[in-house]
């Protein structure tokens, strides 16, 4: 059982924005400000007080966004709606039973434009 005032999970939504023409999609021009507030308002509809919705930035997985990461279950979803909340609040974040249709497997995680760049130096982050 969660401590008082300790989240017994975190939900990170990424609302990253990046100007239309840029090479990499951002999760907020595929809804992901309404999943944020679709995730605020069905755990509070559904008591669970110890379940923390945090807006992110990009998590990395930007090809198959909206994307969202549940912690500490390290469970990625990916193609997000405001449709699918209800059942990932009921499934997963309620009853421990991660939706699986909506999880992003390691291959389409590694879709990512930054995947595989071991060639940068130390410290140095291209452009999110
Ligand atoms: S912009 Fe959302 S995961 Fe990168």
């Amino acid at each position: 059982m969660a401590r008082a005032g300790m989240p017994r999970k975190f939900v990170f939504v990424c609302i990253n924005e990046r100007p239309e023409e840029h090479p990499r999609p951002s999760c907020i021009r595929r809804g992901s400000a309404g999943l944020f507030e679709a995730f605020r308002e069905q755990t509070g509809a559904y008591g669970l007080v110890d379940i923390k919705v945090v807006a992110s930035g990009c998590l990395e997985p930007c090809m198959v966004g909206p994307a969202v990461y549940v912690a500490p279950d390290d469970v990625w979803y990916g193609g997000v709606t405001v449709e699918d909340v209800p059942r990932i609040v009921e499934d997963h974040l309620r009853d421990d039973q991660p939706v699986e249709f909506l999880r992003i497997s390691r291959e389409e995680f590694e879709l990512s434009p930054l995947a595989g760049r071991s060639d940068l130096p130390p410290g140095e982050i291209p452009p999110v």
